[in-house]
């Protein structure tokens, strides 16, 4: 089945348009690179994304969206007016997630290196303090046992679970297998609850995955699935809930437009794996927290840039534009595939590659792409940049972080 994933972008009469606006008409008064987003779009994949997980009967699911993808205020508010919680890496995060209005009580705390301010700070949310803290270590778990007693607070805990398995993604991003630094293993998770001392202030309320990003492929997903249910049951705590973590990929390829598994595949895969591990085999019923990010703000975004001028060196034609690997590090980081569109549609096809102005050769947002012979100050676009764009930006070479607009 064709998995079909909408985008604001469309050429129309050769022009290329976001939301039914010519690109040129929108980047007319503006300076580039900026990052342009479609809250229709963004709208689209959250609720999508939501009513899927209801028509897989999935147990009141609780979808808290991961702020590392794209943390822009308006992409906030637009998700806490859908009913999003927030899944957070750090007291910053975490503010931003609470000056959107999203409530502490759908928030969870994942991260490594959670400091003892971020801890006493998700603490003192609200009434009860955040959803739940993810924990990744025992001394962890120590430390807000010691910082929630302080506080006379009781801390609710959900340990990261190290699955073992091997998820089908760029190294740089995946995260369940049991040499990299993320989430605790079986044996430790077990060790943890049978040390009295370290439950004094804290609850444990739930088990959490996430085994990486830009899947495109489920099998890895269903064994950790299989894990994480297998470590529930062996529990003597019932939990609230079971938190499956993130990592559904979209579209960049035409390659993964034809084998990426569909949201409505993703949630059927959550919804039997769980059925057939856990469900099936005891009475408790916790419910599923997701902790999307790339999935629903990832197809939303672009990044408009202009060209400055082109150059051609022996045989190498270079399209070079003004946005560069500050703004869009994807794919100097993990050499990532972005489409990169003319605002004018043109049958004449020339071979080159776009670069960007950095002093470094990894500036460069493809090699042997098939572009129209542009000229200085037409405008080019970089196509699925909401996620892991303006998030992951610098002042490298001391240039300014790209604004982000809404059409
Ligand atoms: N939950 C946890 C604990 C995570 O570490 C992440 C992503 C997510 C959820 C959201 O994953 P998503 O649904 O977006 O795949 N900068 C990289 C991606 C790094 C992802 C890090 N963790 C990129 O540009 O591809």
């Amino acid at each position: 089945m064709k998995n079909i994933l909408p985008s604001p972008l469309q050429y129309k009469n050769n022009q290329l348009c976001f939301d039914g606006k010519t690109l040129e008409s929108i980047a007319a008064k503006k300076r580039t690179p900026f990052y342009l987003y479609s809250k229709k779009i963004l709208r689209h994949y959250y609720e999508y994304f939501s009513k899927s997980a209801a028509k897989n009967e999935i147990v009141s699911p609780l979808v808290c969206y991961a702020l590392k993808a794209n943390s822009n205020k308006e992409v906030l508010s637009t998700l806490k007016t859908l009913g999003s919680g927030a899944d957070v890496v750090s007291v910053g995060e975490l503010k931003k997630a609470l000056s959107a209005g999203i409530d502490p009580q759908k928030i969870v705390f994942s991260g490594v290196a959670k400091t003892e301010e971020e801890i006493r700070f998700a603490l003192r949310c609200g009434k009860k303090g955040i959803y739940s803290f993810n924990v990744e270590s025992i001394e962890e778990l120590e430390l807000i046992n010691q910082i929630a007693r302080k506080e006379k607070r009781q801390a609710r805990v959900a340990f990261r679970l190290n699955p073992r398995v091997a998820a089908k993604t760029h190294k740089h991003i995946s995260t369940g297998n049991k040499t990299h630094k993320f989430g605790l293993l079986k044996e430790d998770i077990h060790e943890a609850v049978a040390a009295k001392h370290l439950w004094t202030n804290t609850t444990l309320v739930g088990l959490s995955i996430h085994i990486g990003s830009q899947l495109t492929e489920m099998k890895a997903t269903v064994k950790a699935i299989e894990e994480l249910s297998k470590l529930a049951l062996s529990l003597e705590t019932p939990l609230e809930f079971l938190d499956v973590g993130g990592g559904l990929g979209i579209d960049y390829t035409a390659e993964e437009k034809l084998k990426l598994a569909s949201i409505d595949q993703y949630m059927a895969t959550v919804s039997q794996a769980l059925e057939k591990y856990y469900y099936s085999k005891t009475d408790h019923c916790p419910r599923v927290v997701f902790e999307p990010g790339r999935i629903i703000v990832g197809k939303m975004g672009v990044l408009v840039s202009r060209v400055v001028r082109t150059k051609t060196s022996d045989n190498n034609h270079f399209t070079i534009i003004d946005a560069g690997m500050n703004d869009l590090i994807r794919p100097a980081l993990y050499e990532a595939y972005h489409e990169v569109l003319p605002s004018k549609s043109s049958k004449k096809m020339i071979t080159t590659d776009i670069v960007g102005p950095i002093c470094e050769t990894s500036d460069c947002f493809g090699t042997k792409r098939k572009l129209p012979k542009l000229t200085a100050g037409e405008i080019v676009v970089i196509d699925n940049a909401g996620a892991y764009g303006q998030t992951m930006a610098s002042n490298y070479n001391e240039r300014e972080i790209a604004k982000e607009y809404f059409v």
